[in-house]
């Protein structure tokens, strides 16, 4: 087994039977993707926790170094250069047991996991914004200069969103990474700089280079889902969004899970500072805390209404969209990140060609692809940009594309007072206060995914060529 993994390049895990020795399995790494439950006589390899918790109890990892042979006679082993060695094995968390208890249920009444995790998220965004407790040392963050975020995929939207709210309201400077690319730049922090890392899983390898190749920092904190995962294990401080098991490949309720602890980092910030800008950098009027020192009171009834504004009016004009064969998603400020994520999501499970286009860029190329077979879906929340958002929608009518607007009533109401209407497609979901659109508007692009894909017969749940967590390059 050591010879093999000598021989072997590349990054993997290995899970091994030999025949003529049927009641063994070895198990080896080269990355720490691995991880063996224990529970009841039963042993579990998986590179992931979800997996194993229906069946364990305790969990430990296996270290890059290191061979495990789990055997019927002997139960778990654990060799270092041939000398077997002895391991912690952790409690699992009982958020995963939960989550298997309601997974079987699911599955039992032919429920789609995407959409029954969309529709939790007016109880996990109202949590986490307004009751979740957050234990993080704010101090390292405020005495960085700026916050740099790395993540992947719509981790990465999560922080291209959260950026608007750190720049405009608590004014600290931002840039966001892609992971996988950030991992090969020489990166020249110094020790004050602040690095916070994205992951719903917290096993997304690029993202756990991109941590390692900063290591000698002290300041990193990560965002994830799953507790105990190697994100965790790598970066000084976590935060957990423990919103439970995302069964579904598409991220959806790790997406808003993400904003909104990203939104408490920002608010924790600007709780310290003393200051906050909130309302007067984004156009907006209201302020930062609700009646009971909540961040938003009535959040979760406002998403709710989403969702059932949605559930109503998505399936018609799904249905619509599904005829096509090319999308662009537009949007502008915090409504950029909402399109792009729009876009992937169409592409994870509609299958269908989408991307997603900051709504000033449109004329700087994107334009010359619009024509009849083009639809166009725009993010047009209530904002400062409303009048300079209808005027593209109209060059983008002029190039007899189609239009698909999410918005509310009172931008509807604009749009009816300074132009014609002929040609759009309107989707007018109730109002959310100011910054906060993000949240809505991302359950409406799930849903629209949902719906898309299935209108076009895909199974929304396991998406082809996907996975849930990226343990290799
Ligand atoms: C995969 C998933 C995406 C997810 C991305 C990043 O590509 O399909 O939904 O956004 O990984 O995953 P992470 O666990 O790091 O957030």
């Amino acid at each position: 087994m050591r010879k093999t993994s000598g021989m072997l390049k590349g990054n993997y895990s290995i899970v091994a039977l030999f025949s003529g020795d049927e009641e063994s399995l070895y198990a080896f790494t080269s990355t720490s993707a691995l991880v063996i439950g224990k529970g009841n006589g039963t042993y579990v390899v998986a590179s992931d926790m979800t997996t194993i918790s229906t069946y364990s109890s305790t969990y430990t990892r296996v270290d890059s170094n290191e061979v495990v042979k789990l055997s019927v006679n002997h139960g778990i082993q654990s060799f270092v250069d041939g000398v077997i060695i002895q391991k912690k094995y952790s409690i699992i968390d009982s958020m995963y047991k939960k989550s298997s208890f309601y997974t079987n249920k699911l599955l039992k009444n032919n429920v789609d996991f995407m959409i029954s995790e969309i529709f939790e998220q007016p109880s996990i965004i109202d949590n986490i914004l307004n009751k979740k407790k957050f234990d993080i040392n704010i101090s390292s963050i405020l005495k960085s200069n700026s916050i740099t975020i790395v993540a992947c995929g719509s981790s990465y939207f999560a922080s291209l969103i959260a950026r608007e709210w750190f720049e405009n309201i608590s004014r600290v400077r931002v840039n966001v990474e892609i992971s996988s690319e950030f991992r090969y730049r020489k990166n020249n922090f110094n020790r004050d700089d602040m690095l916070l890392f994205i992951s719903q899983s917290g096993e997304t390898v690029d993202t756990i280079e991109a941590l390692n190749s900063i290591n000698f920092l002290d300041n990193t904190l990560s965002i994830v889902n799953v507790r105990g995962s190697k994100i965790t294990c790598y970066s000084k401080q976590s935060v957990y969004m423990d919103v439970g098991s995302e069964f579904s490949v598409a991220a959806t309720k790790t997406f808003t899970a993400q904003l909104a602890c990203l939104y408490r980092v920002v608010k924790l910030i600007c709780d310290n500072k003393k200051q906050c800008d909130i309302g007067q950098n984004i156009g907006l009027s209201h302020k930062v805390s609700g009646m009971n020192g909540n961040i938003y009171d009535n959040i979760k009834g406002v998403i709710d209404n989403v969702i059932k504004y949605c559930t109503v009016h998505i399936p018609v004009i799904s249905k619509f969209i599904s005829q096509y064969d090319h999308l662009l998603y537009i949007g502008r400020g915090l409504g950029y990140g909402v399109a792009l994520e729009g876009a992937l999501k169409m592409k994870e499970v509609a299958y269908l060609h989408s991307e997603g286009i900051a709504i000033g860029e449109l004329k700087h190329g994107t334009l010359a692809l619009v024509d009849d077979k083009v639809i166009v879906v725009a993010i047009v929340p209530s904002d400062e940009f409303i009048h300079k958002n209808i005027i593209n929608l109209h060059e983008i009518k002029a190039r007899c594309g189609k239009v698909v607007v999410i918005t509310d009533m009172c931008v509807y109401s604009k749009f009816q007072e300074f132009s014609n209407l002929d040609g759009f497609t309107f989707l007018k979901i109730p109002s959310i206060k100011g910054e906060f659109f993000p949240f809505s508007y991302s359950v409406v692009v799930q849903m629209l995914a949902y719906y898309v894909a299935k209108h076009r017969k895909i199974e929304v749940d396991r998406p082809r060529n996907l996975a849930k967590s990226i343990t290799v390059e």
